[in-house]
């Protein structure tokens, strides 16, 4: 089965903002469906386009993994209300492999996006689903989870993460 390569810590596309996705439809169709392919090959809840070398904004995600009805795919999304209660969750990243944390976000969020048409949609997210969103879009400004933790978590984390971006250096 093809599927895209994982870009991995290190690796510049994932420091890019995204660009805005105009085209929809049947050019867009293609890249979505291989990414939600490389997400389930993966085993991952989500995937940005950045993750794949693509700077566009565009994300899957797949909170439970093994059943489509969880599949959304969202196009130019971004978070238009959070809630200022905050939980702390775990979490990894397929671009950060061997690596995971609690990082600390907003438990509720509301959201605008469009659709692999180009309908518009609104969305309240809490619990895993409202995690997972925010950690793509999060991708889709070039933000990776583990710029969310405290310093002193971050100088514990910091040589697997050298480690992790010399490998990325030596494959690019
Ligand atoms: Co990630």
């Amino acid at each position: 089965m093809h599927s895209f390569e994982i870009r991995i810590y290190g690796d510049e596309v994932l420091r890019k903002k995204g660009e805005r996705v105009e085209t929809f439809g049947s050019e867009l169709s293609p890249l979505l469906d291989e990414m939600v392919e490389t997400m389930i090959h993966e085993d991952g809840v989500g995937l940005a386009a950045p993750q794949v070398g693509i700077s566009k904004l565009i994300s899957v995600i797949n909170p439970e993994p093994g059943k489509n009805s969880t599949l959304i795919k969202l196009i130019n999304p971004r978070i238009i209300s959070h809630s200022d209660e905050t939980e702390s969750f775990e979490e990894g990243c397929l671009s950060i492999p061997g690596i995971r944390a609690n990082v600390v976000r907003p438990s509720v969020i509301r959201i605008e996006f469009q659709d692999e048409e180009g309908r518009k949609h609104r969305l309240k997210a809490d619990g895993l689903l409202a995690r997972i969103i925010q950690h793509e879009i999060d991708h889709l400004n070039g933000v990776l989870f583990v710029d969310r933790l405290s310093l002193a978590k971050r100088a514990l984390l910091r040589p697997k993460l050298r480690e992790l971006a010399k490998r990325a250096g030596r494959e690019s």
